[in-house]
This record gives structure tokens, C-alpha cells and sequence, in this order.
């Protein structure tokens, strides 16, 4: 069996950071979103693994390919998909089919995030007759996700963001897929919205008397596609992590909870509650890091308060006394009080930046 993740995409909800930088890269507890589907993958024994990467945004394609590499690390082999434009999750699956050939196989969202891995169901396709497997999760709105009708154990009939759900199993952004899909997928015409629909290509597969199979996950699933469960999911992880203190903590400063320090950081005058990781290299001084936070590495946070907050790699946050919360703030981004008078406000915000004062 092969696995396959979509990392091209847009990622207009997560602008501005998109601009920048591939979504799928953004941390989660300082590793990227990415890397958690690899690894997800590979524990249930996939280890040719094929990444779609965005021709068109080659910023973040070289950024994902010189994250990721040749998957040796994690001992997979990966090979990249180019995807000449986002044209939808169908086409970018369509694409793989060289790579794929008629081996079953399992898409992964580059940005979905479940807690409980892939193994149990990946055993049960690599043994089983049917030709699909869908993940499901029962969530209290489906409104604005797809939607999976089950009957007598099988997947009988898909909705794509229905007004008027017939359930309230979303489709997670996990598939288990066999050639088949190549075909449906195939003479798909694009949506509404100009895309080549997955929906509208399993839907086929249901219509053609394909045996697509239902499978629910309990634990959590988190599609990290927009900033606020960008936190959710770094606080999940957060709040599993084991304390492990690699870099320097003074005698005046207080770390309680389940801590992360990295070789290289050094927390001065400071307090760290956990859960919380604070990256290699960077510098914590006179500053309160609450619960569920994590600082990305060479970052300087100086006589501030964050909390429940991602802050990626190198940026800086200077005298910002009230408490930063509920935020994700970019690499090398710059916060500081002005010393100087008039005291108002300066911003210098990118395209889509967002900033809630209070
Ligand atoms: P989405 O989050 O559904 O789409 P998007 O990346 O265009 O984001 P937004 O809605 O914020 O504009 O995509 C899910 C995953 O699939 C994500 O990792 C990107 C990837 N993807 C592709 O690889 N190719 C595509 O054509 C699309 C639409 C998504």
C-alpha cells in the first residue's frame, strides 16, 4: 500500500502566513503539520509515500521538499507529485496515478491531524475486499464539512457542505482508496468553486456499486487549515508532551507543568507554565509563557506575557505587557512598545494580517 499527501493548495484561510510559506509547514508544538501525517503514515508500515507539492507557489514547494527530504528519516521513501495549479483535492489526487499504479493506497490532507493514527484501519484495507475506506467523526455541526450517510455498514451516500445534513458524520480528510477512484475521478467536471471535487468523485464510487466502508475515529481530528485550529491542535499535542529541560533555566526563574526547553534556550528572570515548548536558541527573559504555548526556535521574547499561542521561528516580542493570547505570529515578525513619543500604535501588517486590540 502507498500514501499519498496533499501539501499544494491555496491556504487563502491561513493568509498571511501563506504568502510565505507552505500551511503544511506551520508548527504544531514545533514540528510541523506535515511531518505528523508522515509519521502517521509510516507507523501503519506506508513507507512509499508521494507528496503533491504546488508548481505554482515554488517557495513553498522547495520549502516542504528541503523539510522533508528524501523521507529518510523517518525511513519512508518519498517521491514529489508537481500539481500544476490547486485545482482541487480530485485532480490533486489524479495526478499521483503514475505513482500509484494499482496498489491500494491512502490520502492524507497534508494539514488534517487525528490523534489516534492510521494503523488499525490501514490493516483492515490492506486486508480487506472493499474498495474504499472512509474515516468518520461524529460532530455536533456538519454543516460546513462533508458528510457521510451510512447504511448497514456501508458509506450509502456523500453531502459536500450540506444546508440540511442527512447525518453527523463528517468525512475526515483521510482516504483509503483503490484504482478506482483514477477512473471516477476522471470526466469530473469542476464545482461551484472551479474545483475538481474529492466528494464528487467518491460519490461516483458509491453510485458505481463500489463497497465503500465506514470506519469512525473517537479521539480527535483537527483540520488545521484556519489559524484557530492551528492552536487547537498545538494545544492537544501540548498537552501530551513528557518534560524534558535540554536548555538553561536561572535560579530565578519558575518552570511548572510539562515543560520542553531546547538545547540552546536559555529562560532568564522568567516564568513557564505548562504545557509549553520553547525552541532551540531562543531567549526568554522577564516574561510569563502560560499554558499551551509554543515558541518556535531563535526566537527573543523580553518582559511580555503570551499564552495559548504558536510563535514560529525567530520572532521577537519586546515590553508587550498585556497578555498575548489565542495567536500565531509569523517567523522573524517583530512586536515591540515604542519607547518613544507619540505613543499610538504603529503597524506595518502584511496583506490579510489580522490584529484584534482590546
Ligand atoms: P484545503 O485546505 O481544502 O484547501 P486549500 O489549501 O486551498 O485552503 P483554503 O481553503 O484555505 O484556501 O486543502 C486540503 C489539503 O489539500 C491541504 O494540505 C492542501 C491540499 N491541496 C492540494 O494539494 N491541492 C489542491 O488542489 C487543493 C485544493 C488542496
Amino acid at each position: 500500500m502507498k500514501g499519498i499527501i496533499l501539501a499544494g493548495g491555496k491556504g487563502t484561510r491561513l493568509r498571511p502566513l501563506t504568502y510565505t510559506g507552505a500551511k503544511q509547514l506551520v508548527p504544531v508544538a514545533n514540528k510541523p503539520v506535515l511531518f505528523y501525517a508522515i509519521e502517521d503514515l509510516v507507523d501503519a508500515g506506508i513507507t512509499e509515500i508521494g507528496i503533491v507539492v504546488p508548481a505554482d507557489f515554488p517557495m513553498g514547494r522547495e520549502q516542504i521538499m528541503s523539510a522533508v527530504g528524501d523521507g529518510s528519516r523517518w525511513g519512508a521513501s518519498v517521491t514529489y507529485i508537481e500539481q500544476d495549479a490547486p485545482r482541487g483535492l480530485a485532480h490533486a489526487v489524479g495526478i499521483c496515478e503514475p505513482f500509484v499504479g494499482t496498489d491500494k493506497f491512502v490520502v492524507f490532507l497534508g494539514d488534517n491531524f487525528i490523534r489516534e493514527g492510521i494503523a488499525d484501519q490501514a490493516r483492515t484495507f490492506r486486508d480487506g475486499t472493499m474498495n474504499t475506506i472512509l474515516l468518520l467523526h461524529k460532530v455536533p455541526n456538519p454543516q460546513g464539512l462533508g458528510v457521510a450517510v451510512v447504511e448497514h455498514g456501508r458509506v450509502v451516500e456523500l453531502q459536500e457542505k450540506p444546508a440540511v445534513p442527512k447525518s453527523d458524520l463528517a468525512i475526515v480528510g483521510i482516504y483509503f482508496l483503490d484504482y478506482h477512484f483514477f477512473e471516477a475521478a476522471r470526466g469530473l467536471k469542476p464545482s461551484a468553486r472551479g474545483e475538481l471535487e474529492i466528494t464528487d468523485a467518491l460519490s461516483r464510487l458509491i453510485e458505481t456499486g463500489k463497497d465503500v466502508r465506514p470506519e469512525m475515529i473517537t479521539g480527535y481530528w483537527i483540520d488545521t487549515g484556519k489559524h484557530i485550529d492551528m492552536l487547537d491542535a498545538n494545544r492537544l499535542v501540548l498537552d501530551t508532551v513528557e518534560t524534558r529541560i535540554d536548555g538553561e533555566v536561572d535560579s530565578t526563574s519558575q518552570v511548572t507543568g510539562r515543560v520542553i526547553i531546547e538545547y540552546g534556550a536559555s529562560v532568564v528572570r522568567s516564568v513557564i507554565r505548562g504545557p509549553a515548548i520553547i525552541g532551540a536558541d531562543a531567549i526568554i527573559t522577564d516574561t510569563f509563557i502560560g499554558p499551551f504555548t509554543a515558541i518556535g526556535d531563535g526566537c527573543r521574547i523580553t518582559s511580555s506575557e503570551i499564552s495559548h499561542s504558536i510563535v514560529l521561528d525567530h520572532a521577537r516580542i519586546e515590553h508587550i505587557e498585556e497578555r498575548i493570547e489565542d495567536s500565531l505570529i509569523g517567523r522573524h515578525a517583530e512586536l515591540r512598545r515604542a519607547s518613544s513619543k507619540p505613543r499610538g500604535h504603529k503597524f506595518l501588517l502584511g496583506d490579510y494580517s489580522s490584529l484584534e486590540l482590546q
